[in-house]
């Protein structure tokens, strides 16, 4: 009760979360389908289909004119701001206009990939990279974080995690940018509720310290030791559990064969000790995936503990160049077309999210 679950706030044509199943559906097509197969453009039509009625059949050169439009609000940047890279985003995004129409949908939807690069940029005393409206979203996103081209391999890793994550039910992040839309606040505001729920470690904060849980455990060997004292201290094992999956989280999955897929390919482009390193990498995330799944199901043998997005979430970004401080920001370039999604859906419905709580305070005093 005291975290909703199993309340049904909204009704969405957007995605289903089926946790005992463990599959996600996003508008009618399972996310097998659109993993690894559609662009994040694609995606991002899908969910905002029905909801725009000017909204063009291909997304491509409309997204990225607005990754032009935004580009202009990286001028009030200063390397202050963007220490802290999701608060950074979040205080750009905030100065977008708060409209409800397409041209600010597209533009927040855009604006966490130009401001993430630009932030990253910034934070190590670069100049940001204006886009190029000509490529592709995940294409983009890349070069204007590192300042140089992506392999055809690493924008369709991006491609593939950024739909992997564009809509996922009511989470949390969803439900507050709802509860927002539902005021009639505009859709930056409910953008922006959105990115202040996704940045907590319970949410989309977890994969930086997936990172630091691998770096801290280092080698297989180590793994069943090292998680042990981490729960013997009290700790939860950041990638391992989910409020609706019961069983494996089919995100994690799709992350898993993408960060295989890009080892392999990038073989090829970077060479044999990129992709041995690669295989190493892999080899101590498998090590310390099956012992946390193990030691879990000893310590906590009635509640089902499996991996979710986060873990995989955390290899993939990390072999395309995102340091960990920026993952959640990555996450927001993928989850802001749902939730912009889910803000117009709330608003055609028309309903003001307004629930009730149970007061169990003191009585008024009465006066003797
Ligand atoms: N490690 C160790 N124990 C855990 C973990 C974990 N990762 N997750 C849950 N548990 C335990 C809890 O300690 C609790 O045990 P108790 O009953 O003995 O006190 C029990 O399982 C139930 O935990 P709840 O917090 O009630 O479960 P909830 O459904 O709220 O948890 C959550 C979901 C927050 C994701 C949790 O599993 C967690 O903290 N995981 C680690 C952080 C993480 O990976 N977050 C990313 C989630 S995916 C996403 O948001 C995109």
């Amino acid at each position: 009760m005291s975290g909703l679950e199993g309340v049904v706030a909204a009704q969405t044509v957007l995605s289903e979360v089926d946790g005992l199943a463990g599959r996600l559906i996003i508008r009618g097509h399972a996310l097998d389908e659109l993993a690894g197969r559609w662009s994040f453009e694609e995606a991002a039509g899908l969910l905002l289909a029905g909801f725009f009625p000017d909204l063009p059949d291909d997304l491509a050169p409309a997204l990225g004119a607005a990754r032009v439009r935004v580009f202009e609000q990286v001028a009030h940047l200063d390397a202050n701001l963007a220490r802290a890279p999701v608060e950074a985003i979040r205080a750009l995004v905030a100065r977008l206009a708060d409209r409800d129409d397409l041209e600010i949908g597209l533009n927040l939807i855009a604006a966490p990939a130009v401001f993430t690069g630009a932030v990253l940029r910034v934070s190590t005393g670069k100049a940001p990279i204006a886009p190029d409206a000509k490529l592709g979203h995940a294409a983009d996103s890349l070069r204007m974080m590192r300042g140089q081209a992506a392999t055809r391999a690493q924008a369709a890793a991006l491609d593939t995690y950024l739909v992997t994550v564009c809509d996922h039910g009511l989470n949390a992040s969803t439900f507050a940018a709802r509860v927002v839309a539902s005021t009639q606040a505009g859709l930056t505001s409910a953008v922006l509720a959105g990115i202040s729920a996704l940045k907590g470690p319970l949410h989309g904060g977890a994969p930086g310290p997936v990172i630091d849980m691998l770096d801290a455990i280092g080698a297989p060997t180590n793994a069943r030791v090292w998680l042990a004292e981490a729960l013997d201290r009290g700790e939860r094992l950041m990638g391992f559990g989910h409020r609706i999956y019961r069983v494996r989280d089919p995100r994690a999955d799709a992350l898993k064969a993408a960060v295989r897929d890009l080892a392999l390919q990038e073989e090829a482009v970077c060479g044999r000790i990129a992709l041995a390193e690669a295989v190493e990498g892999a080899a101590l995330a498998e090590a310390v995936e099956g012992a946390a799944l193990a030691i879990l199901r000893e310590r906590k043998p009635d509640r089902p503990l499996e991996t979710n997005v986060e873990f995989y979430t955390a290899l993939l970004l990390e072999a395309l160049g995102f340091p960990p401080s920026a993952f959640t920001c990555v996450f927001a370039m993928g989850r802001t077309a749902g939730w912009v999604a889910h803000a117009r859906e709330q608003v055609a419905g028309g309903r003001l999210i307004r629930p009730q709580s149970a007061y169990v305070g003191p009585p008024p005093r009465v006066a003797a």
